[in-house]
């Protein structure tokens, strides 16, 4: 990110202390969590893990740390499911609804949690005739239905840790996902709706398993209803098999450091990180953190992340964060612009949603799609709003707390990793004054450091973010891979997790996050790794070489621009752009198509050979790039050629 942008972001200097009323009503209104958490971090979390979590055997550990492989609550035992589930139903909230659920074409379900511990126990107990035993990886492929948190929750009942693969991915990632985690079962659908249109599920997760060697059984959920391959033997229907199924299935006792399920992610290199997170300290994490920066009233909230329960941002604060609170959440299957560009206003305004945690690139569109919308319903029960996945541009930010909330809800901002588990900086809404744009301060327990390149505390002014202190929902590693894990994550800073993220500190102390600082992109809150793109580019025999950038976009965040160069013999065309475009979809997910393809005869090198991607980077944004159109434009060419020359040799 350029200075200019960041300057741009103190334009907007306007601050917002909590509103009084909200205040008054907050689970925290002053300092005592931060004051608390300072006296003893690591005893802060023992009280949050016992307040918040019901164990079987109470722990004594609180915190094993051998840089950088951290182990939590180690001798506790406890089961995800039983804190999710069957305590609120024990403690006779059988009847309160757990998920109001609506399927894009307006289906609707309302599913309480006693609904949940039926099906819940049920599915575990199929998984279990499958063959599904402690410790199996099982793969889940699903639109956003009530079965996929039931399958999940299954999973974690029987300490069989899933890998859900969002549903927007390619046969392609789902098959380089089940080969890493070596699943036994996969989870799927016949298909999801998405703008009026089935997305074909079944058909890719067939097309995935060619080639895999570890599933033995698929289990399909009947949703679009239309005509999907069956495999004997290998698939089973989803009703048939829980309707058969006994409604008794006793949560395993798992011990606080089991793996509750895994995660893939990008990183810097074409691989796929299979991000490892645990039971005990992840749930006490997650339930902390959706509790306090949620303000989470479970009798009168009603709370809804709008996130795809595939990514993170699901897993913690659709699934396992409000579950473990009791809390009432709202879940939609769809697209916000089906049938209308008001759907998810109308949503709000049914259930009368409180609540609302959804990303910059979703509050930018609605942006563009105008306040009719949301005018056209009434949303005063709104009484706080969130925002994660990217930096929120203060305009935007200012957009959604006048529009969205009506001036009166706080906005948290939320920073946070797929690595972290949960949400690491961000606003208490009861408690800070919020600056439009900025994530404030870490949370209670959580240290975050600004460091500079050699490492060194930056006390005002950017740099690199660093966590400074293990936390509970911190990822234990990459599944299969240690060496990796400490290279990634604990290398480039002696003692400190190495966030990716470039983050400055305001004259206040205030945490600006500003964007990665490595080859990882960020496609409308989606984790994409430029080398992920340029590997499946060169895989076409076309393709000499390919260079990948993240150029800035006003609604995506950024916006995938490949520079392509062809072999000798081979012509550039808007045809074989639009190929290659196709391609790197089927292989990615749609969200992995570059925006444009520029072909070029070179690129920029420096001395050593390394690609000059941060003047890709600049040409990119320095022009207005079509959507789908291929460009082998002289104007282009000859700026990259100009500006190499005129670059200093940074190698
Ligand atoms: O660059 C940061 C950005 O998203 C990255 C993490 O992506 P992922 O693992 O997919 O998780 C997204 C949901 C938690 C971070 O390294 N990011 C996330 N939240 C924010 C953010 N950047 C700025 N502000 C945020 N609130």
């Amino acid at each position: 990110m350029t200075e200019a942008t960041i300057e741009a972001y103190y334009l907007e200097d306007r601050t917002f202390p909590p509103p009084d009323d909200f205040r008054k009503q907050a689970l925290a209104s002053d300092d005592s969590l931060y004051k608390e958490a300072e006296a003893d971090w690591q005893g802060f979390w023992a009280h949050q893990a016992r307040e918040l979590l019901t164990w079987f055997d109470d722990f004594e550990s609180v915190l094993e740390w051998d840089l950088p492989f951290a182990k939590w609550f180690q001798d506790g035992t406890l089961n995800v499911s039983y804190n999710c589930v069957d305590r609120h139903v024990e403690a006779g909230r059988g009847d309160k609804v757990a998920y109001y659920w609506e399927g894009e074409p307006g289906d609707t379900r309302e599913v309480t949690y006693a609904d949940l511990l039926d099906e819940v126990s049920r599915f575990a107990n199929v998984l279990k005739s499958l063959g599904v035993q402690r410790g199996d990886r099982v793969a889940i492929y699903m639109p956003m239905i009530p079965e996929l948190p039931v399958a999940m929750l299954a999973c974690a009942r029987i300490g069989a840790p899933h890998s859900v693969v969002f549903g927007g991915f390619s046969a392609d990632a789902l098959r380089g996902r089940i080969i890493d985690a070596e699943a036994k079962v996969l989870i799927t659908a016949d298909g999801g709706w998405r703008r009026g249109a089935a997305v074909p599920l079944k058909v890719n997760a067939d097309d995935a398993l060619e080639g895999t060697e570890t599933i033995e059984h698929v289990v399909v959920v009947r949703r679009t209803e239309e005509d999907v391959p069956f495999t004997e033997g290998r698939d089973r229907w989803w009703h048939e098999l829980m309707q058969e199924a006994d409604a008794d299935c006793a949560p395993e006792r798992m011990g606080a450091e089991d793996l509750l399920y895994l995660l893939y992610t990008s990183g810097t290199t074409a691989k796929p990180k299979g991000i490892m997170h645990t039971t005990g300290g992840y749930l006490t994490h997650v339930a902390f953190t959706h509790k306090y920066v949620f303000d989470l009233h479970p009798d009168t909230d009603v709370y809804w992340c709008a996130a795809d329960i595939g990514w993170v941002t699901g897993h913690s604060y659709i699934v396992y964060g409000p579950l473990a609170n009791g809390a009432t959440s709202v879940i939609y299957e769809g697209s916000p612009d089906t049938p209308g560009k008001d759907r998810l206003w109308a949503i709000a305004e049914k259930y009368g949603v409180t609540i609302l945690y959804t990303a910059p690139t979703a509050i930018r569109t609605f942006m563009k799609w105008g306040t009719e919308f949301p005018e056209s319903h009434d949303l005063s029960k709104l009484r706080l709003l969130g925002s994660v996945g990217e930096p929120i541009n203060p305009e935007a930010w200012v957009w959604y707390w006048q529009h969205i909330g009506g001036g009166r809800c706080p906005v948290v901002d939320t920073w946070w990793q797929t690595e972290t588990g949960g949400i690491m900086i961000s606003p208490l809404p009861g408690v800070t004054t919020l600056k439009p744009g900025s994530a404030t301060f870490p949370l209670p327990a959580i240290g975050a450091e600004v460091v500079d390149d050699n490492g060194n505390k930056v006390e005002r002014g950017g740099g690199y973010l660093t966590l400074t202190r293990p936390w509970p929902g911190m990822l234990r590693g990459i599944y299969g891979d240690p060496e990796r894990y400490k290279e990634t994550y604990w290398s480039r800073f002696e003692g400190r997790y190495f966030a990716g993220d470039g983050c400055k500190i305001d004259d206040d102390g205030y945490f600006w996050l500003l964007g990665r600082v490595d080859d990882v992109m960020n496609i409308s809150g989606h984790r994409v790794s430029t080398t992920e793109v340029e590997s499946s580019l060169v895989d076409d025999s076309r393709v000499a070489e390919a260079a990948v950038v993240g150029a800035k976009d006003e609604t995506t965040g950024q916006a995938i621009i490949a520079y392509v160069t062809v072999r000798g013999n081979v012509e550039a065309t808007d045809g074989l752009g639009e190929e290659l475009r196709e391609s790197v979809a089927k292989k990615i997910g749609k969200f992995g198509r570059p925006k444009t393809i520029i072909f070029t005869d070179d690129l920029p090198k420096t001395r050593s050979g390394k690609i000059m991607r941060r003047l890709l980077k600049d040409v990119a944004e320095g022009r207005d790039l079509g959507d789908t159109t291929t460009l082998a434009d002289p104007a282009v060419v000859d700026e990259i050629k100009r500006r190499a020359e005129q670059s200093p040799q940074e190698d």
